[in-house]
């Protein structure tokens, strides 16, 4: 194959052609740039409204969509040369038509009934998707300050609340029919997750609560309708497994009232402080409060020893086996019309019968 001839003729034709490319293309340039301008000269001196990667659709194109000029001379100190279309949020409901009905919910956040669309979103560009001035849960967090930095401090923190879709997992930020602005009613939230055993960073395995109420006819009838009477969605600052209220997730503890917080914000605290009764429980001998004989000690048997929280095969939440170290401990409770017995790894069979109340 020939070499192609280097002739000064010819690289003189190749300088002329690179040459009316150039032009070509800077004629191109700006017929753009005089388009854009013809559009939106107002970029010129407000680039910052366009700086940021999501840029809001009428922002290219035309600002004064929004921002009507109202006869005066821009921009002149100290003057106003424009003014808003329409108001707070109507000014969004103008072109986001079908949004004026969806946020028309029961319950509404409260920046939208405040008319704050900026509050969150930046009506020009913005560096996150759907115009967000901040990524959830920052976004969130910037305004409910009680949630900022538990990550790092507190006792226990529900991940589903912070990672992936965090705080939208299970909340609408705009309105909901659901109270608390939830996407889904309260308990169905929690078990689209918690129908499945779940392994923790650090090893732990959690129990999958779906099945367990599934296969258990005796539901605690404080999660009728939600969990969250017992569990905090978020965090615990000082408690364990996102637990609202004390409670000792241990066989034994000192035998107070304030250690079983959270079971007597809906239980009457008799059935553990009364040692004589034939009112406060039905675990009882005759007048003898068997509650307050196991339990009220320093070193007294906690709840979970006998029942199961959540839900059980036996009547009156009596679990078929309760832990123990490692040993899932059988208690073969047996429930009669009088009272019941148990024999477990703690006794032998042990009846008990409430009585005649007539007679006491
Ligand atoms: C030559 C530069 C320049 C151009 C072009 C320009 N602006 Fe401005 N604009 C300014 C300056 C400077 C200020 C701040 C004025 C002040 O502080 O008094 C301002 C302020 C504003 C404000 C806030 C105050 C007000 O008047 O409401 C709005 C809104 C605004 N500009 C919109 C626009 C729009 C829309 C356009 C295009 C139609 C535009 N500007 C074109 C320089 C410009
Ligand atoms: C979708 C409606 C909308 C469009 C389109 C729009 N703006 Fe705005 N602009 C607003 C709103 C709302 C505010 C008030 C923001 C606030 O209160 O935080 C605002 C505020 C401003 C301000 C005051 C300073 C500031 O940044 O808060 C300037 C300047 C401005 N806009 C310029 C422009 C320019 C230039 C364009 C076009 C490139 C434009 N806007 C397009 C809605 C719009
Ligand atoms: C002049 C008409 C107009 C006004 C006024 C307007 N928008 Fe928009 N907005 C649009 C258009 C057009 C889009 C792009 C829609 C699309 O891509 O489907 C858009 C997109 C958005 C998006 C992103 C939607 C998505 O699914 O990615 C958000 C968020 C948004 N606007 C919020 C607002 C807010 C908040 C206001 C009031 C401050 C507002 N808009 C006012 C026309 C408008
Ligand atoms: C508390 C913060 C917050 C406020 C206030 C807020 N938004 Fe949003 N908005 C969001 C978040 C977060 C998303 C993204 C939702 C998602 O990705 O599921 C969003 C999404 C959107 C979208 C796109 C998706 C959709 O639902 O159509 C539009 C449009 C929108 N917002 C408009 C508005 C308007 C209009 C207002 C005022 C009436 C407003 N937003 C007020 C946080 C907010
Ligand atoms: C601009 C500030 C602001 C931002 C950002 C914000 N909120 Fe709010 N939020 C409020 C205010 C104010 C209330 C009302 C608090 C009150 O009444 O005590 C509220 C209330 C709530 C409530 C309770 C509603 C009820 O019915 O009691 C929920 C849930 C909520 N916000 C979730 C969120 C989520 C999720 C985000 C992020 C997508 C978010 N918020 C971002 C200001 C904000
Ligand atoms: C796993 C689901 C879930 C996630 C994820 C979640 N929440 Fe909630 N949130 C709830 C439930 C359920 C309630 C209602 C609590 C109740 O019934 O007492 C609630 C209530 C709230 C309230 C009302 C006040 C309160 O504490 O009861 C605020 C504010 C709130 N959430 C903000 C947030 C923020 C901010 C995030 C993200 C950091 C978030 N939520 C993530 C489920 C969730
Ligand atoms: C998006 C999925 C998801 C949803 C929805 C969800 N969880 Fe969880 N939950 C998890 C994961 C993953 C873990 C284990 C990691 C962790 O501790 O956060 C967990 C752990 C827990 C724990 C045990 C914490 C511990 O320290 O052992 C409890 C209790 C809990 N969730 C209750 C709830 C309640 C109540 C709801 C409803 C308000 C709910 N979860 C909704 C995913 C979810
Ligand atoms: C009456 C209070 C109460 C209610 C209501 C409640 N829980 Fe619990 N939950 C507890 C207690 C106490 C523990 C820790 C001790 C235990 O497991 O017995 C616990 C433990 C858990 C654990 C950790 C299990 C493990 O293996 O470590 C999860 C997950 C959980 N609950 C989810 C739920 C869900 C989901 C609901 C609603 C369907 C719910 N809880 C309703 C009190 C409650
Ligand atoms: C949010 C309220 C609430 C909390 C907290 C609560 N309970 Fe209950 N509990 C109830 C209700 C309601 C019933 C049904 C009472 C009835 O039928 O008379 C019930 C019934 C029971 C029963 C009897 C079950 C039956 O079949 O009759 C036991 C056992 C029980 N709870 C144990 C506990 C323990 C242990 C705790 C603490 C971990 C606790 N509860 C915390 C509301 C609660
Ligand atoms: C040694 C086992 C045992 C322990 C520990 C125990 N319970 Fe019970 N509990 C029972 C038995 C058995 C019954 C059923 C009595 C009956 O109906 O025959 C019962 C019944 C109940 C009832 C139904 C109402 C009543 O008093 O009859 C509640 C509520 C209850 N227990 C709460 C608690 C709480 C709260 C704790 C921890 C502070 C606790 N129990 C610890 C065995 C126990």
């Amino acid at each position: 194959m020939k070499p192609i001839p280097q002739t000064k003729q010819q690289a003189s034709r190749l300088t002329q052609w690179c040459m009316v490319l150039v032009v070509a293309l800077l004629a191109s340039t700006t017929t753009l740039q005089a388009q854009s301008e013809k559009n939106n000269a107002c970029i010129e001196c407000h680039a910052d409204t366009v700086k940021d990667k999501v840029i809001h659709g009428p922002t290219v194109t035309d600002c004064k969509s929004c921002h009507v000029p109202n006869g005066q001379e821009h921009p002149l100190k100290g003057t106003i040369g424009f003014k808003m279309f329409d108001k707070g949020s109507e000014l969004c409901y103008t072109c986001h038509v079908d949004n004026r009905a969806s946020f028309k919910m029961k319950y509404i956040h409260k920046p939208l009934k405040k008319d704050d669309c900026v509050g969150c979103h930046d009506p020009h560009s913005a560096n996150n998707q759907k115009l967000l001035k901040l990524t959830t849960p920052a976004l969130c967090v910037s305004c409910h300050k009680d949630f900022a930095g538990v990550q790092e401090s507190a006792t226990s923190v529900h991940t589903a609340s912070f990672e992936a879709e965090a705080c939208l997992t299970c909340h609408n930020p705009h309105a909901s029919k659901i109270k608390r602005l939830l996407v889904a009613k309260s308990k169905d939230l929690c078990l689209n997750c918690h129908n499945k055993t779940i392994k923790k960073p650090d090893g732990k395995i959690i129990a999958n609560i779906g099945k367990h109420l599934d296969e258990n006819d005796h539901k605690h009838k404080a999660l009728k309708k939600r969990c969250t009477g017992c569990h905090d969605p978020h965090f615990s600052k000082d408690l364990t497994i996102l637990l609202k209220y004390k409670y000792p997730v241990k066989n034994y503890t000192v035998a107070m009232e304030e250690s079983y917080e959270l079971c007597f914000r809906c239980h009457d605290t008799d059935l553990l402080m009364l040692e004589k009764t034939t009112t406060g429980t039905e675990f009882r001998n005759g007048d003898q409060n068997l509650h307050f004989l196991h339990i009220n000690k320093t070193k007294g048997r906690t709840c979970m020893n006998c029942h199961d929280v959540h839900a059980a095969s036996n009547t009156k939440l009596i679990a078929k086996t309760v832990k123990f170290g490692r040993w899932d401990m059988p208690l073969n409770y047996i429930d009669t019309e009088v009272g019941g017995s148990c024999a477990t790894g703690c006794h032998k069979r042990e009846e008990y019968k409430r009585g005649d109340l007539l007679k006491q």
